[in-house]
This record gives structure tokens, C-alpha cells and sequence, in this order.
């Protein structure tokens, strides 16, 4: 199992570091633009393997596509970060010709990949790799859901003062401060429902503090989190290479899923050897299915901006 890593910032160094401490790939090639820096990573990843007892072989590669060929599945990571303050849309202008270029430069190498798009504005940058490459539905997913869930999870043990594992909660909709939608009449606690234990209010403070995890870290550390985006890209890669059939909220391009067309939106797949093996369609709320739409139209507004 080959896995390439487009991007070496921390984004990506951190997604390949769980990949490797997970053990589940041979190989991992990491690529960015900026000399010897992928290089550096890639060998300053290799002498942990011994201390962190793995196996996967990490190289580093400036710019050279003819490296990741044959990889199984790919990671675009490559792009701005944003900024205290900025919205993940902002990044467009710079990270559409970006990742319209990694994606070309990806399939020309490895024809049969995989691609998971974690660049912002992440849905809209999902869309534009399956308007570029034309590749099957299934072999693109942007990662988003799986990362806004485990914040979503966070902050529900905040506020049930318990342990994380307790606690189980999806988010759909966009990736973005507004568009994300925390299923919270689903949410539970060891199967209770999460209401039970948390006032109303609560629950509503629960939902926004998931809605601006990114901005919050965005705001501490002075650009965007990749402890988590890593950890959450490299659940989504595990799944895949390892046919794990997992069930996670990924953006998938939707052909009429939840009432919606022409556009990736994050909702529930299944991920297995093929991607996306299946969208999951649930059963939403009256105020959940308009959150949705309000969610995509905000998400087709962005990919309107796009130049395709
Ligand atoms: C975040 C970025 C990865 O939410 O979008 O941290």
C-alpha cells in the first residue's frame, strides 16, 4: 500500500507521522515544492520508526510526480493555511490553481488512485478535483466531517464531564465556521442520548464551540490546527487501505443523496478499498434537513467563484 502526501507542512508531516505510527502502509512519499523540505521531514520521520516501532519506508520528494507513481491513494494537503481572522473560503483565490495542479500531476502518475482533499475551502476544493479529474465519485473525499466530529466529541465530554470514549456524535454539512451542522438529537452517551444530561443551552453552546474549533486553534496558534486534521486524514486513509467498511462523515459528491446535486457536501460514507463505497442517507430533522440546504447553498456559492 502506497500512500503519497502532497504538501510537507504540518498538515501533512502530522498525517504522515500517524500513517506510519499506525503501521498499515509499506510506503509513504511525501511531496511539497519547497527544496529539501520534504526530504527533511521524510528523514526526520524514518529516525523515529525505531523509537515508535514501525515499519512504513517515508520518502521526501521536491516537486518529482514520477516518485508517487503507482500510489494507491493520495493527500492533497498543498496550499495557504489561513490566518487569525479569515474564513476558509478566503483561500480560494490561491489554493484552487494549487490543487488543480496536484490533482493533474497525481492522476498522470497513479491513474487508479484514491484522492482525499483536506485544502481549503475544503468542499469546494473536493468539487474542483472531480471537475479537474474526472475520476469516479467514489475515488474522491474531502476530509472535513471526520475531523469536525472528533472536535464535536471533545466538546461533548467538556460538557458531560466525561471521558471521550463515553461519548459518540456526528457533524455534517460544509466544512466551513457557519455550514457545519452537529447532529446533536443524535448524539449520545454510551447510547443515552446526550440531552439527558445537558441542558438545552448547554447542548447550543456545545454546537457552536464545534462549529468554530477551527478558528478558536486558528486563533491560538496563529495558523490553522494539524494535530487532529493529521490524526482524522489518516483514519480516513486506514479505512481505505485496510477495506475497514468504517462509517465516517466525508465531503462526497452528491447526484440527489439528501436531496442535493452537483456538489460535495459532507454526509455519512462508508470507506472501504473503493473510497466511498456507499453514501449512507439518515433520516434528519425538519430543522437539520433546512440547515443542510442552507449549508449547500453556501458551498455551491463558493464553487461558483471557482474558474472551471
Ligand atoms: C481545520 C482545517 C484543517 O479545521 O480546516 O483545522
Amino acid at each position: 500500500m502506497k500512500v503519497t502526501v502532497v504538501g510537507a507542512g504540518a498538515v501533512g508531516a502530522s498525517c504522515a507521522e500517524y500513517i506510519a505510527i499506525k503501521d498499515f502502509a509499506s510506503e509513504v512519499v511525501l511531496l511539497d515544492i519547497k527544496e529539501g523540505y520534504a526530504e527533511g521531514k521524510a528523514m526526520d520521520l524514518m529516525q523515529t520508526a525505531s523509537l515508535n516501532a514501525f515499519d512504513t519506508k517515508i520518502t521526501g520528494t521536491t516537486g518529482d510526480y514520477s516518485k508517487t507513481a503507482g500510489s494507491d491513494i493520495a493527500v492533497i494537503t498543498s496550499g495557504i493555511p489561513r490566518k487569525p481572522g479569515m474564513t476558509r473560503e478566503e483561500l480560494i483565490g490561491i489554493n484552487a490553481g494549487i490543487v488543480k495542479d496536484v490533482s493533474s500531476n497525481l492522476i498522470k502518475h497513479s491513474p487508479d488512485v484514491i484522492i482525499i482533499v483536506v485544502s481549503n475551502p475544503m468542499d469546494t476544493m473536493t468539487y474542483l478535483v472531480h471537475k479537474t479529474t474526472g475520476l469516479p465519485k467514489n475515488r474522491i473525499i474531502g476530509m472535513g466531517g471526520a475531523l469536525d466530529s472528533a472536535r464535536f466529541k471533545y466538546r461533548l465530554a467538556e460538557a458531560l464531564e466525561c471521558p471521550i470514549s463515553d461519548v459518540d456524535g456526528m457533524v455534517i454539512g460544509g466544512h466551513s465556521d457557519t455550514g457545519m451542522i452537529p447532529l446533536t438529537s443524535l448524539a449520545t452517551r454510551n447510547s443515552v442520548p446526550v440531552s439527558r444530561f445537558i441542558a438545552e443551552e448547554r447542548l447550543d453552546q456545545v454546537m457552536e464551540d464545534t462549529k468554530v474549533g477551527g478558528a478558536t486553534l486558528t486563533k491560538l496558534l496563529g495558523t490553522s490546527a494539524w494535530y487532529a486534521p493529521g490524526a482524522a486524514v489518516s483514519g480516513l486513509v486506514q479505512a481505505i487501505a485496510c477495506d475497514q467498511k468504517k462509517m465516517f462523515p466525508c465531503s462526497a459528491l452528491l447526484e440527489g443523496e439528501y436531496g442535493l446535486d452537483d456538489i460535495s457536501i459532507g454526509v455519512p460514507v462508508i470507506l472501504g478499498r473503493d473510497g466511498i463505497e456507499k453514501i449512507v442517507e439518515i433520516d434528519l430533522s425538519d430543522a437539520e434537513k433546512s440547515k443542510l440546504e442552507e449549508s449547500a447553498a453556501a458551498v455551491k456559492k463558493t464553487n461558483g467563484l471557482l474558474e472551471l
